[in-house]
């Protein structure tokens, strides 16, 4: 069984292997941006960049980045400890592409890395895609549904709205249509009766999203509106604690060695049964 130390390693190294540069995560205080308190994603660093500020000095880097996401737009705090896979504190392993590759590699790559790499069955995977948005003028993602098409049956592929499908960084800043990674975990029995596609999105504590293919095309403004940007972007994310549970064939990321060490240890320093106060809360 991959370690969650070999699983790290393995997607830094795959993506040295497409020549991005594999760069430092940023600290987890944002520095410089008055629009965000803590980092809560990888590109956070990467935002001028993408909003053609300044010049990358990588078309492609990659990363894992420390996030914490306790406020403003993307606040897990309410899902953390009601459920498995929430973290108000994970780590995010992320490739980028500064006006370089597009939907196309980011899509093929991501498949390779998880079907490949890391062995995940291909029936226990299902992706989402951006079904367009008549008010904010924004067609259906055709290329990212033409890639995912060439790669998986239509069953396994959802149409989204802008609430799943539509990431943005906050309230202003560089964001775009995304399409997402799911994976179904039930034992065999349970996909027979019903089919994973039904519950993607769908807050099934077994059918989760592992990684999220962001295409970066667009600014949005202070007024609202989303002003297209010169050049065109990767931004992908996957969190590390949810891909090391579906790898190491666990029911909860509390169960995977990123947390099991720290548990047992708390444990003995206390003397309190921890897993059990967990598995009562959840
Ligand atoms: N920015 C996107 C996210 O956080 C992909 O990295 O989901």
């Amino acid at each position: 069984m991959m370690t969650s130390a070999d699983i790290r390693q393995a997607f830094l190294d795959f993506f040295r292997s497409k020549g991005h540069e594999i760069v430092p995560s940023a600290p987890i205080v944002v520095k410089n941006d008055p629009t965000l308190m803590f980092t809560n994603a990888g590109m956070n660093q990467f935002k001028d960049y993408f909003l053609g500020n300044k010049p990358a000095p990588f078309k492609r880097v990659a990363d894992t980045q420390k996030c914490l996401r306790v406020s403003g737009k993307h606040n897990d705090l309410e899902e953390v400890g009601v459920d498995t896979y929430h973290h108000t504190m994970f780590e995010m392993l992320g490739n980028w592409s500064f006006g370089d590759y597009f939907k196309d590699e980011a899509i093929e790559w991501s498949w390779e890395l998880l079907t490949v790499v890391y062995n995940i069955p291909k029936d226990r995977l299902y992706a989402t895609v951006f079904e367009g948005d008549v008010k904010e003028g924004i067609p259906a993602s055709s290329i990212a549904l033409a890639k995912w098409k060439s790669l998986l049956p239509d069953e396994h592929i959802v149409f989204g709205n802008k609430k799943d499908n539509f990431w943005e960084m906050g309230e202003t800043g560089p964001c775009g249509p995304c399409s997402e990674i799911h994976v179904d975990c039930r034992p065999d029995e349970e996909r027979k009766k019903i089919p994973g596609h039904t519950l993607v999105n769908k807050d099934h504590p077994q059918v989760i999203e592992i990684w999220n293919n962001v295409f970066i095309q667009f600014n949005r403004k202070k007024d609202g509106s989303l002003e297209p940007l010169p050049a065109t972007h990767v931004d992908t994310g996957m969190g590390l604690e949810r891909l090391v549970r579906v790898l190491q064939g666990k029911t909860s990321n509390y169960d995977t060695d990123i947390f099991t060490g720290t548990i047992a240890e708390t444990e003995k320093i206390t003397g309190k049964n921890m897993t059990s106060a967990i598995a009562r809360q959840l």
